[in-house]
């Protein structure tokens, strides 16, 4: 009994994929995912993309909204330090994005379930290696249930 309990739960990761919400700014990264694409770089069909117009317009809610609804992770990619086309919206992410990992970890969420990259539009192999690694790391770390909402109803009693 218990044995196929294991069996079954072993069988769930094994075909479950993570779903990944990609915010890339339209410069850059955008432009970088974009090269991918018509370089014909393989990269995991796992993000489904936000085009965003620069890294700093993310505002952390978003992240922790996007987690709420189910998705496994998050990635957010803007331009390099320095090549921000709104010269600083890139630095204010950085430091908006330092003191969300912290509040993240407070929370007890996983670290790898939310990334940060700088990825510019002449990238696009680092694109593809960028969103290979988000998914192996959201992978071993299976689904997401911290923040869920409507989680299906436990047997509690009240
Ligand atoms: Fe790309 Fe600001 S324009 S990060």
């Amino acid at each position: 009994m218990i044995e196929a309990k294991v069996e079954n739960t072993i069988g769930r990761h094994k075909d479950w994929q993570p779903k990944i919400l990609a915010f890339l700014c339209n410069w850059c990264s955008y432009a970088g995912a974009d090269l991918a694409g018509v370089s014909r770089i393989q990269y995991p069909p796992n993000i489904r993309v936000v085009r965003i117009p620069c890294s700093g317009r993310v505002n952390p809610i978003f992240i922790l909204k996007c987690l709420q609804n189910g998705f496994d992770g998050v990635l957010v990619s803007g331009c390099h330090p320095g090549d921000c086309h709104y010269i600083s919206g890139n630095y204010v992410a950085r430091r908006k994005f330092a003191v969300l990992k912290t509040l993240l970890e407070f929370m007890g969420l996983e670290p790898g379930r939310v990334q940060f990259s700088w990825v510019s539009a002449g990238e696009g192999e680092k694109f593809a290696q960028v969103v290979t690694k988000v998914t192996e790391d959201v992978k071993k770390l299976g689904p997401a249930r911290k923040l869920v909402r409507n989680l299906e109803p436990t047997e509690t009693k009240y």
